[in-house]
């Protein structure tokens, strides 16, 4: 797959990001692990935004993954940043439509939610599907336009 991953995690996601890692790494995927290294306790938004930026200033094949214990921070964090599309997925359904529809660039998932056999089909799935266009690029366009809000 040609695709450049960047994942990052919190000690709550820490055992599935290694996972994930392995996983990836055994399709040919390029992976920077931005850490952390261990699962000593540490804040979910400073490694969301760690994958974030990097996520914004790369081409458009290189995508996200964040995970926590439930992917809900990261995903939250995330969103923050400007040019970032991130969904948590714990269904192939949605992991799929969030690429198709939503163009997701950062993929969340939670170790404590989903174990490591599904969350890597999640992780292929999403990183296999590709944006439709068409409609939802009005959608996104839309969407996106949130970023230059003031207030
Ligand atoms: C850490 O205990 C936990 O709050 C974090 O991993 C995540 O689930 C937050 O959304």
């Amino acid at each position: 797959m040609s695709f450049t991953v960047v994942i990052a995690s919190d000690h709550g996601g820490f055992r599935l990001k290694q996972h994930v890692i392995e996983h990836l790494r055994s399709l040919g995927v390029v992976v920077q692990d931005l850490g952390p290294e261990s699962s000593v306790r540490c804040d979910y938004p400073d490694y969301a935004n760690l994958v974030c930026t990097a996520v914004q200033s790369a081409p458009e094949s290189t995508l996200g993954v964040l995970v926590c214990g439930t992917g809900i921070g990261m995903s939250m964090t995330a969103n923050k940043h400007a040019g970032i599309r991130a969904a948590v997925v714990s269904d192939a359904f949605s992991a799929k439509a969030t690429r198709e529809h939503n163009d997701c660039n950062v993929l969340c998932l939670g170790e404590r939610v989903v174990g490591p056999g599904l969350a890597c089909t999640l992780v292929e799935t999403w990183l296999t599907a590709e944006f439709e266009g068409g409609r939802h690029q009005n959608r996104l366009d839309k969407m996106m336009a949130f970023d230059n809000r003031q207030s």
